[in-house]
């Protein structure tokens, strides 16, 4: 089966959680960093498409679903959704914990699980956000590209304004690519850089 673009459906949540760890070390593998493997699911892949699945879009080949991009159309209103009916449940499944000094870093995910929402940047030019990945087999050929043209359509037919990212500083390749396809620089930080994209 040759690659294509498809939107999400209810069986490709484990891809996108796997997918998620697979890539979640600044673009590298992040499994050996985490003791427990759904974490960075729960904050960076799972909500988006159980908020709006219309704004989840998946590759897939022979091997299976290998990349997505999650968004959400209204960040502060995604905010309100995951304080009602996504982070009471894990909350309550996945206290914080202190750090094992053993080299894993469950215990700063937990603390975002636990932290108040966020501020949101530039809401009003870019009240979208997303989260793209792809597995290696599956990059440099375009795909990347091809998500995030599709999921700019479907925000630009909702008439939404803008879609922001955050992007880790040792992620130099995404902040290439994301360049690349004319995002620009809305907030720096010590973590890394706020990118937006005007639709
Ligand atoms: C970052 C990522 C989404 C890019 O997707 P991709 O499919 O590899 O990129 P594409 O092949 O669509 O590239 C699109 C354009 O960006 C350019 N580009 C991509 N990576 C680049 C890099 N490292 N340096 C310079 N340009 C780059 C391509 O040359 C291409 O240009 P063109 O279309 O004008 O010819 C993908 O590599 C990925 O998932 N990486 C691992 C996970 C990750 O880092 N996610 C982002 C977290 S913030």
């Amino acid at each position: 089966m040759p690659a294509h673009l498809r939107p999400f459906h209810p069986s490709d949540l484990p891809a996108l959680y796997r997918i998620c760890l697979l890539t979640g070390d600044a673009g590298s593998d992040a499994t050996s960093l985490y003791r427990d493997p759904d974490l960075l699911g729960h904050l960076y892949a799972g909500p988006y498409p159980l908020a709006d699945p219309s704004l989840t879009f998946v590759v897939v080949d022979a091997y299976g679903v290998g990349g997505y991009v999650v968004a959400t159309a209204d960040t502060l209103a995604f905010q309100r959704w995951c304080e009602q009916h996504w982070w009471p449940t894990i909350r309550g499944e996945h206290p914080p914990v202190g750090d094992p000094r053993d080299g894993t870093r469950d215990h700063q995910l937990l603390h975002e699980v636990h932290a108040a929402p966020a501020p949101v940047e530039a809401y009003d030019s870019y009240p979208a956000h997303l989260h793209i990945d792809l597995l290696p087999h599956l990059q440099g050929q375009g795909w990347g590209r091809t998500l995030i043209t599709t999921l700019a359509e479907a925000l630009r037919r909702r008439g939404v304004p803008g879609v922001q990212l955050g992007v880790s500083e040792a992620n130099q390749n995404a902040i290439a690519f994301y360049g690349r396809l004319g995002f620009s620089e809305v907030a720096r930080h010590p973590w890394g850089r706020t990118l937006g994209l005007r639709l």
